[in-house]
């Protein structure tokens, strides 16, 4: 793994997060983006060489929405940047951690991704992600 890439934060409005977050952080959100796969509605932020990420829900079945159901508002996952995906969810298979998919997946901000189950680590989601080069 590169680095941590960012951090995933569950919130109920993603406009009531996004003012929030711009006086916490003392910067504006640089991009929104939908992932209409995930029922997700997302804004970044940059800090540093990270990126804090909001996701807000866009349907009752989104992982988002039951998150935010279950335990309320909060941190949801952390993502590291991978160099290749598919070798790293090989290895991490090897190692005997559970994932979430058998492939990588679309998501937002031009990645493909791929989780680790938070039962497998500790309790904490991980997001891998590699940027897609087109
Ligand atoms: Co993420």
């Amino acid at each position: 793994m590169i680095r941590l890439e960012h951090i995933g934060i569950a919130v109920k409005n993603l406009e009531d997060s996004n003012e929030l977050f711009e006086q916490l952080l003392g910067r504006t959100h640089y991009k929104t983006e939908e992932v209409a796969l995930e029922h997700v509605k997302t804004a970044f932020f940059k800090i540093g060489e990270s990126k804090v990420e909001l996701l807000e829900a866009t349907a009752p079945e989104s992982a988002i929405a039951k998150y935010v159901e279950k335990r309320g508002e909060g941190l949801h996952h952390v993502a590291f940047e991978v160099e290749d995906i598919v070798a790293e969810m090989e290895r991490l298979k090897k190692e005997g951690f559970r994932l979430l998919s058998e492939q990588p997946k679309r998501g937002a901000d031009n990645k493909l991704v791929c989780f680790v189950h938070p039962k497998s680590a500790n309790g904490v989601l991980v997001e891998l992600c590699q940027e897609i080069v087109e």
